[in-house]
């Protein structure tokens, strides 16, 4: 695999918790990889399954999900969905060919801006260790 490889990563992020976490981290001066499209969501329960198989469909090499804390979601229960959702999401992607460690779910808080760095970085290491997808993008019905 060539060392330049950079996956493509989507970061849903929760507009209440993980994305003030992304900003924190920007606002300290963190570094973490270029490589993730951060998307704005309301609530990490809003990422359902099209979006996730959109992505895929799209090329991306992995999508990561924030959102607040159990028991902080701004909407009570969110990222309880979020959660649910996110274990048959995992089994979809497995039925059409890609690895279930490129989907990731973590809980980032607006304090959290370290914490947030720190998974990003870790993610993108961990997806570029697992290189381009093997199905090419075909399994999700796209190319890339
Ligand atoms: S508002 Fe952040 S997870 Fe629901």
């Amino acid at each position: 695999m060539a060392l330049d490889y950079q996956p493509k990563i989507v970061g849903f992020l929760c507009n209440w918790c993980s994305y003030a976490g992304a900003d924190m981290a920007g606002t300290s001066r963190l570094t973490y990889p270029p490589n993730i499209r951060i998307i704005r969501v309301p609530c990490s329960g809003r990422v359902d399954a099209t979006l996730v198989t959109k992505c895929f469909q799209q090329g991306a090499d992995a999508v990561l999900v924030a959102g607040c804390h159990p028991g902080e979601c701004h909407y009570s229960e969110g990222n309880y969905h979020a959660r649910r959702r996110f274990t048959v999401l995992r089994e979809l992607l497995s039925f059409l060919g890609i690895e279930k460690d490129r989907l990731r779910l973590e809980w980032v808080s607006a304090a959290e801006g370290k914490k947030f760095s720190q998974l990003v970085s870790e993610f993108s290491a961990e997806i570029a260790h697992l290189g381009p997808r093997k199905d090419n993008g075909k399994a999700a019905g796209g190319s890339l």
